[in-house]
């Protein structure tokens, strides 16, 4: 039976009838809201490909916190860029470098506040690459132990969940164990488990001075033309001790995070990346988008698509936008 007995436009006809049957809604509570820290004081300095984000120096940074905190925002997602760079990103694992001081900084002024830290080294490397680099290849194995350094440093500082983008193979249970062996078998890892060689990077690479200075991530990081290794990626990161799986970019990808939903009961995080954000302002600057309407579209297709938590530089518009 259809058309006359069934109309799906009689749900559709008021503001409060397509309120009381919204399938996904979306609050404040599932975002994270990643920030960039930096060198010096009283800095706030914008990002020109990020418009509306900002380098913060750490007497700052913890301020920008309470204001997310206080629209609802439950986490914030820290990336440092360090005074100097060197061949092994020492700075990435320095129990006093720029992340470590940024944690320490919010957690005493916004305790609530839960505290992610990207764990990696291509900020802090002198070429730009996300491990150490031997006759021009990032080494695996050498890298984990150095990855390891910088996850248990961050955790002392204050970190209350650990982050791990740099997609070398073994570095979650590697993460899990060091941490274990030193009692903080409480800290949770989310592992950027599918994350894409991906072109959306671009304006982060700018505002983190990461852009690696010879050749690409292309051999660790995913082929934009794979499916099912996505879902072999989550699945090692899972049996490795992941608690939450993350896939990155977000708004391309959104057949990875359905199928993952499907088949994982952890829990979901999506990065809408700075591409993604970026493209956005750029086409609502040029008038050719409304801004806010497809902000809260893409936010709400990423949740659709099967998200738990969203990483997103518009979080704390959307907060305000949402009110709650
Ligand atoms: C690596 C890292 C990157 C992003 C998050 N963690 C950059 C890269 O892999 O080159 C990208 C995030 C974004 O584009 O917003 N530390």
């Amino acid at each position: 039976m259809s058309f006359p007995t069934h109309r799906l436009r009689r749900l559709r006809r008021t503001e409060a009838l397509r309120g009381l049957f919204q399938e996904t809604r979306l609050t404040a509570r599932c975002f994270v809201y990643p920030l960039f820290v930096c060198p010096g004081t009283r800095v706030k300095d914008e990002i020109a490909s990020m418009p509306g984000n900002f380098r913060w120096s750490v007497d700052l940074v913890a301020e920008e916190c309470k204001s997310a905190s206080d629209l609802g925002i439950p986490a914030v997602l820290l990336f440092g860029i360090p005074e100097k760079k060197d061949e092994t990103g020492s700075g990435a694992y320095d129990a006093d470098g720029i992340v470590q001081r940024a944690v320490r900084a919010i957690k005493k002024a916004v305790p609530n506040l839960l505290v992610i830290c990207d764990v990696c080294l291509c900020e802090y490397t002198s070429h730009g690459h996300c491990g150490v680099v031997k006759n021009g290849e990032i080494q695996n194995d050498p890298t984990l132990e150095l990855l390891a350094r910088t996850a248990i440093s961050q955790v002392q500082a204050g970190a209350d969940i650990v982050a791990p983008s740099d997609m070398m193979d073994g570095r979650v249970g590697r993460i899990r164990a060091e941490l274990d062996a030193r009692g903080l078998t409480e800290v949770p890892i989310l592992a950027y488990s599918a994350k894409y060689a991906s072109a959306f990077y671009g304006p982060f690479r700018e505002a983190a001075d990461s852009t690696p200075q010879f050749g690409d991530r292309k051999s660790h990081q995913m082929d934009p033309a794979n499916q099912r290794e996505a879902l072999r990626e989550i699945e090692l990161d899972i049996e490795e001790g992941a608690d939450i799986v993350m896939i990155k970019p977000a708004l391309p990808y959104l057949d990875i995070i359905a199928l993952a939903r499907r088949r994982f009961d952890v829990p979901i995080a999506a990065y809408q990346v700075s591409g993604e954000y970026s493209l956005i302002e750029a086409a609502a600057r040029l008038g050719w988008v409304d801004r806010q309407r497809l902000m809260m579209e893409t936010l709400l297709a990423i949740r659709r698509a099967g998200a738990d938590v969203i990483l997103t530089y518009f979080a704390k518009e959307a907060a305000r936008l949402l009110g709650c």
